[in-house]
């Protein structure tokens, strides 16, 4: 950004570059040519926050800031893997189509994809698979670990603790800048989330351990590890291991959502990218976020009956109730790619398991939602949280837990975007800025009465 000379003194003179944003101060009468960025593959347009600072009445002022609670408006990193068209519903990884990929591909492949920008050969494939594979295994200590949460323990608390405490396994695993250290954490990671998320599961139900079988492929792996009993070798329904091979590929990344930035902004202390993903299963676990497919079914179990659809929708309009969970989104402003993929694959799991009761609520509420003009107005259609639910739970996942089976996908979208932070020249450490709004400066004076610290002080001493 630079200054032109439009001061007092003469009329601006330097002509704008089609580059450029012309911007006046009327504090000062002074006018800036504000660079814009290299625009987007897509056509993104974005100025550098920090050429504002320029912009200021005096040598010694901080300058401009801009204001964006909730990050609205800003873009906190350039990135090459996911892009999402909100107003037209589009949703790429590295360019290929979600419905391409749900369809045609698999939740490794896609994780191979996203980490390294391209589709794998066969060679790269193999190794990859192979890879992961070989450390679904995790240290018998973090079975302990789990043993020590209640019975009755939110899965999601359980998953944020068990990965945290993973790190201290991995002390190499701090050596981030040192591509195999990266490589080693990212494979187990993608590895030992199905096993540990499974031993979650056989917890909450008091169910003996399942270790990993390795000669399945790793959704089948993961399903035996849940629900194998007495027999020798698992063999998953082939509906239910297509349907979670293919929500695993629908939530393995969203680009800039809470539990992505949460990964970047921690990561870019340059902690271990197992304490990083802690932080993402952490904010991944809020009801607004991947808490809203448990939140869903909660409500359709609260709604109990198609026929109490139409007085819920009034109470969520008047603002009494809660708000209508799996509905809207701070991206899509048309209906989400991910809730019409969902919802074909909800079709063909009830026609394999009987159509679940509530499934008929849930369409009840969407055709109202749909045809409603609160919502209609707000653009608020289904989002991905929608129907998940449904389909985990007609394979017998308890409620709590389907977040759970959503931070496994996003397991694969946390761990490139970490790494593509780390890599970029650009990232610091993520440090916002504030507006304060205190009071200003003023003098202690004690407003106690019985308390005298310097007592407290000498009695800890002795
Ligand atoms: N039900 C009823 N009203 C809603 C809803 C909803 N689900 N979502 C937004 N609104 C209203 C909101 O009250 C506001 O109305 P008004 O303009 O009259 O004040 C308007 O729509 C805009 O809402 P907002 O809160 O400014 O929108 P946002 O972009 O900050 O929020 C959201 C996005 C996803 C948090 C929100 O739509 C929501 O709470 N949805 C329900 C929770 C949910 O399904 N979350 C999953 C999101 S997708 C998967 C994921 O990210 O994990």
């Amino acid at each position: 950004m630079s200054q032109t000379d439009t001061t007092a003194a003469g009329a601006k003179s330097a002509q704008a570059a089609p580059s450029a944003l012309e911007v006046k101060d009327p504090r000062t009468q002074r006018s800036y040519s504000v660079t814009m960025l290299e625009r987007g593959t897509e056509g993104d347009e974005a100025i550098r926050a920090s050429d504002l600072r320029q912009i200021k009445t005096a040598d010694d002022d901080f300058g401009m800031m801009s204001y964006d609670p909730a990050f609205m408006n800003t873009a906190s990193c350039k990135s090459a893997i996911t892009f999402i068209d909100g107003d037209k519903g589009i949703l790429r990884y590295r360019g290929y189509p979600i419905e391409q990929l749900a369809e045609k591909s698999t939740f490794l492949e896609v994780a191979y994809l996203l980490r390294h920008g391209e589709l794998p050969t066969q060679d790269e494939y193999r190794s990859w698979v192979h890879d992961i594979t070989f450390h679904t295994y995790v240290h018998e200590n973090i079975a302990k670990f789990l043993t020590g949460f209640r019975h009755d323990a939110h899965p999601m608390a359980m998953l944020t603790s068990a990965l945290a405490a993973l790190s201290s396994f991995y002390p190499q695993a701090k050596d981030i800048f040192d591509p195999a250290q990266r490589y080693i954490s990212i494979i187990r990671l993608l590895a030992k989330t199905p096993t540990i998320a499974a031993m979650i599961y056989r917890h909450m139900k008091g169910l003996p351990i399942v270790y990993p079988d390795n000669s399945l492929p790793y959704g089948e792996n993961y399903l035996s590890m849940v629900a194998r009993m007495s027999e020798p070798r698992y063999e998953a329904n082939p509906a239910f291991a297509k349907a979670l091979d293919v929500l695993l590929i629908l939530h393995a990344d969203h680009e800039q959502n809470c539990s992505t930035s949460a990964v970047r902004a921690v990561g870019s202390s340059h902690v271990d990218p197992f304490s990083a993903v802690a932080a993402g299963v952490a904010a991944l676990y809020g009801p607004l976020h991947g808490g809203a497919n448990e939140a869903v079914l909660r409500m359709i179990e609260q709604i109990g009956h198609p026929k109490n659809v139409p007085a819920f929708i009034e109470e969520v309009k008047g603002g009494k109730g809660s708000r209508l969970m799996g509905f809207g989104h701070r991206v899509y402003k048309s209906y989400d790619p991910r809730a019409k993929i969902v919802k074909q694959l909800a079709d063909q799991v009830f026609a394999q398991v009987g159509m679940d009761k509530d499934l008929e609520i849930a369409l009840k509420l969407e055709e109202a939602a749909l045809n409603d003009e609160y919502f209609v107005s707000r653009k608020l259609y289904p989002n991905v949280d929608f129907y998940t639910g449904l389909i985990y739970r007609s394979m017998a996942f308890p409620t709590s837990y389907f977040t759970v089976l959503f931070a496994m996908g996003r397991m694969a979208g946390w761990l490139s975007q970490w790494e593509e932070m780390l890599l970029d020249k650009e990232q610091k450490i993520a440090r916002p800025r504030q507006i304060y709004v205190g009071a200003p400066e003023r003098q202690y004076v004690s407003q106690l009465t019985d308390y005298q610290p310097d007592t407290r002080k000498d009695s800890i001493r002795k």
